[in-house]
């Protein structure tokens, strides 16, 4: 029997992915195979050495010390793009609320509670709604910053509410380039982007070159009355400077997903309770990804959306499978193979992957693997983890 240990509340979908007849799953699970989670915090807490796995349901991998675990072998993994459509669907609503009056005309609307005279009534709210008139998406101009598995969904999306789209993202990937609509156009730099866009929706990772990248030179370079949507991470933007462009009038609106002190109770903010990816779909597809991504893991040693080690995977042979992770460095994986070799043992398949300073691989050889040739594997140097999958 594996063992998976879960915390936090994972959806039932995604549990019931792992087969009952040779998975565990259970919270209290002391020697779990791989854990399962959503925002639990991991850095204060001793991790059993059974654990060869963690799957975070969700993008982001705060919670997880992933450096610590690299060099145990422990691979992380996350759920790219399974809340995408959730937070593509927060920022419809968020063009929507940053073109149209309609959160303050709503709180104008609250205000006629107790008019009981319907005559009345309608002359208040044909009086009133002057004040909250708004403009159309259609034919304005929205700048993407960053374009993977939401921006792209973003750009596609404004694209077909007429909209014209403007991109910027130094990585842009193979696969997200593929997924992107040909009628959005490339900037050169944030600063072009902004120049050019009514909106501006952020959808880049908190990492050193975005944190603090929607500060006040950003503002100075971006159009009169551009509106902001952050519903990427808080970090991205420093808040003086929103708070100072909102009063210049240079950002007409900010709408975001992170609530900060200073903005709580600035009139032009609109601020959710972080609530990106809080639907029923994305924690369901999170769970399912995470869950599929570990079985593989476990009993096949592929790695799909690793965090911290290469993708690799292999199409199981006759053969029985070991996997092998190791320093990346020359002669390691030719010094496994020759003592392969030496034993007599047929290599049937095999790939190889590296990834920044770590290589993992997978090989089936013919005969079953014995305790001391995996003894003696794990003793190979620079080689860090052998399991017999
Ligand atoms: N509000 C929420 O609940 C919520 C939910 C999901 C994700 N997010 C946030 O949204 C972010 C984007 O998610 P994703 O799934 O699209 O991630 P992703 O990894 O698919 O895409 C991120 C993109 O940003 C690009 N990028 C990196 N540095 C850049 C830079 N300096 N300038 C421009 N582009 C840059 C990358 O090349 C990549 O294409 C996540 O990192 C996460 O912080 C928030």
């Amino acid at each position: 029997m594996k063992k998976i240990r879960t915390y936090n509340n994972i959806a039932t979908v995604g549990l019931n992915k792992f087969p009952a007849n040779h998975y565990e799953v259970d919270a209290a699970c002391e020697t779990p195979d791989a854990i399962l989670l959503r925002s639990h915090k991991l850095h204060n807490e001793v991790l059993p050495s059974s654990v060869l796995a963690i799957a975070r349901a969700g993008a982001g991998v705060n919670n997880i010390p992933v450096s610590d675990y690299t060099p145990k072998g422990i691979v992380v993994f996350n759920t790219p793009g399974a809340n995408a459509n959730a937070v593509k669907e927060l920022v419809l609503t968020s063009l929507l609320l940053g073109s149209r009056g309609i959160t303050q005309s709503m709180d104008y609307v609250a205000t006629l509670a107790s008019e009981t005279d319907a005559a009345e009534l309608n002359k208040k709210v044909e009086a009133g709604k002057k004040q909250y008139g708004g403009t159309e998406l259609i034919g304005k101009t929205l700048g993407v910053v960053g374009l993977g598995a939401i921006g792209a969904k973003v750009a596609n999306m404004a694209i077909s509410l007429g909209m014209k789209v403007i991109g910027y993202d130094p990585a842009l990937s193979v696969e997200a380039a593929w997924q992107l609509s040909s009628q959005v156009s490339r900037a050169e730099n944030l600063n072009s982007l902004l120049a050019r866009s009514d909106y501006v929706t952020l959808h880049v990772p908190a990492i050193k070159p975005t944190i603090g990248m929607m500060n006040e030179d950003a503002f100075s370079a971006a159009k009169d009355g551009m509106v902001l949507i952050n519903l990427a991470r808080g970090e991205l933007v420093d808040e003086a400077a929103v708070i100072s462009a909102l009063d210049s009038g240079k950002l007409g609106a900010h709408l975001s997903d992170f609530p900060s002190e200073g903005l709580i109770n600035h009139g032009k903010s609109t601020l959710f309770p972080h609530l990106g990816a809080s639907t029923v779909e994305a924690e369901e597809n999170c769970a399912v990804m995470g869950a599929n991504q570990l079985i593989d893991f476990l009993d096949n040693g592929n790695i799909v959306n690793s965090v911290n080690f290469p993708a690799v995977a292999m199409e199981r042979t006759t053969g029985y499978r070991l996997t092998f992770a190791n320093d990346n460095i020359p002669k390691v994986l030719g010094t496994i193979l020759n003592l392969l070799a030496d034993l007599n043992i047929n290599v049937l398949d095999m790939v190889n992957k590296s990834r920044d300073d770590i290589a993992y691989t997978i090989v089936d050889i013919e005969q079953e693997p014995t305790p001391a040739l995996l003894e003696k594997l794990s003793s190979v140097e620079h080689v860090f983890h052998v399991r017999r999958v």
